[in-house]
């Protein structure tokens, strides 16, 4: 059986809480959820199928906040692991209201990590419904992954995270 897990920080906020929701929907027993502050390549190698969240924190992301993010330290451990023949999503957390020139920007400095090492990523978004100015994470007109609003919509969370786990589970082996 392929194994899948979510790795995600900052802990303790929006973040976690996204995570949540979605080991909930995929089922616990068939996904573990992972504070990247804990992990190491070597939690990285034990799977199959990875999603990644991750929340923006100012323009230069985690650099600002290396400690409560948990981001900075496993940066490095991230850019060890040989991604080829693994399938990844990443969710980031943002507010495009106040942060509208770099709504989830951090979504993008994990996607050139994890895509030059070799992962297939899946779950772009289309950017129809968003209002933001700006976003690194926006390549060939869609998000490479889900931005969840917890700030100004977290009244469209349950719909985003629900629609886009239809469509990435099966990609994912789910
Ligand atoms: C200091 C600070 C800087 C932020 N910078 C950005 C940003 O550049 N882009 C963005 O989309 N959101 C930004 N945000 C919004 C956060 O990403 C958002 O509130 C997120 O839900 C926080 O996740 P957490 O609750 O897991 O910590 C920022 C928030 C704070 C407090």
């Amino acid at each position: 059986m392929q194994k899948t897990a979510i790795f995600y920080g900052p802990v303790g906020g929006s973040t976690e809480y996204v995570a949540k929701r979605i080991q909930e929907i995929i089922g616990a027993g068939k996904c573990d959820l992972i504070p990247v502050r804990d992990a190491s390549v070597t939690d990285l190698e034990k799977y199959d199928n990875i999603i990644f969240g991750i929340a923006t924190i100012g323009n230069e992301t985690w650099h600002n906040e290396p400690v409560k993010s948990g981001w900075f330290g496993f940066m490095p451990e991230l850019e060890k692991c040989d991604f080829n023949g693994k399938t990844c999503a990443i969710f980031g957390l943002g507010d495009q209201i106040r942060y509208a020139d770099h709504f989830v920007d951090a979504m993008a400095d994990v996607y050139e990590v994890i895509k030059t090492n070799g992962a297939t990523v899946t779950g772009s978004v289309d950017p129809k419904g968003y209002e933001f100015n700006h976003s690194r994470s926006l390549i060939d007109g869609r998000f490479i992954g889900l931005p969840v609003d917890e700030d100004f919509e977290s009244d469209r969370t349950g719909k985003r995270i629900k629609s886009w786990l239809e469509e990435i589970m099966p990609q994912l082996g789910l």
